[in-house]
């Protein structure tokens, strides 16, 4: 495609919440997804591979896929199997037969490297995962950084209010030497969706129920991968709404206009520590001297994004 499409290409480790991530991209009017790479996370690399190959089956698309880091870059695995069930899509791929899809033979690095260079300043990266894939990039070329024009990643504790450590939210805390890499490695236009901006925007009970009652193939497969989340968060944790860390992130890069509030400021990784692994210190004010490179959100325009969802699902 070309004209006043944005490209995109998305790192994920799908993933309930990836998925919904991939599926407002795909469905969205002027948007060219150019690539999925896949990296171990919230399951093994080789279900996210296949859970993103369902996804796609679901849009009749051949947006290529390339198979990423089976692990991270010195840690062993830590996987989110418990929310996301045991095979990262609520629990439903069994019941599922997959397309003749093949994936790629060129790994995830490789190929972003590849297609940066190929889409030099044209095309926007996010990264749903564990930024494992993304810090070999960086390693394997020093000019990686410069050739994505924006770097939208769904990842950290800004507050240190973590989700799978007290200090660290999940992305980082899977593969915390890769974060630190790609939160150093200087790209020129960084932005953060925290798992602190995840809680503040939930999408309400009301929503979800609408949305997960359209009658569509694909509010099926929404209503079937969330079902086991969504029990989770509304009777077990008793959140005010569904929590969509990867669909928000998805949403920054579709639609920056959605944008309400953000702070750009100097943001590391913590790499060492018993509680402190994991961690993205931000320097909030700003006595580091260090450059103030990530666009950190706040708050979003959530009837917005709850808009873009039904125009997803309904579609
Ligand atoms: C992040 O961790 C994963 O479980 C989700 O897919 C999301 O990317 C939230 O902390
Ligand atoms: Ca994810």
């Amino acid at each position: 495609m070309t004209g006043n499409f944005q490209k995109l290409i998305i790192d994920t480790d799908a993933g309930v919440d990836d998925a919904i991530a991939i599926m407002m991209a795909l469905a969205h009017p002027t948007t060219d997804v150019i690539a999925i790479t896949t990296v171990n996370g919230n399951v093994d690399v080789e279900k996210v591979t296949s859970n993103v190959a369902h996804t796609l089956d679901l849009f009749e698309t051949d947006v290529p896929i390339y198979r990423g880091c089976s692990h991270p870059l010195i840690a062993d695995p830590v996987h989110s199997d418990g929310i996301h069930g045991s095979d990262g899509l609520g629990g439903i791929t069994a019941s599922l037969s997959l397309g003749e899809r093949l994936v790629e033979t060129e790994a995830a690095s490789l190929a972003l490297v590849r297609l940066a260079k190929q889409h030099a300043g044209q095309f926007t990266l996010v990264a749903l995962g564990p930024l494992t894939n993304l810090a070999v990039a960086v390693r394997l070329d020093p000019g990686f950084v410069h050739n994505v024009k924006r770097l939208v990643l769904m990842g950290g504790a800004v507050e240190a209010r973590g989700n799978a450590s007290p200090a660290a939210e999940f992305n980082i805390y899977a593969d915390p030497e890769a974060a630190a890499i790609v939160f150093g490695a200087g790209f020129p236009d960084l932005w953060m969706l925290s798992w602190e901006a995840t809680l503040s925007h939930p999408v309400p009970w009301s929503d979800y129920d609408e949305l997960a009652q359209l009658k569509t193939r694909r509010a099926d497969f929404f209503r079937k991968i969330t079902s086991h989340t969504a029990t989770l968060l509304r009777e077990d944790y008793g959140y005010p709404g569904f929590l969509i860390p990867d669909p928000l992130a998805a949403a920054v890069a579709l639609n920056p206009d959605l944008i309400i509030d953000a702070q750009q400021l100097p943001v590391s990784v913590e790499i060492v520590g018993e509680h402190g692994r994991g961690l993205t210190s931000v320097d909030w004010f700003q006595q580091s001297g260090k450059p103030a490179s990530t666009h950190i959100v706040q708050q979003l325009d959530m009837r917005q994004v709850v808009e873009m969802l039904h125009q997803t699902i309904a579609g």
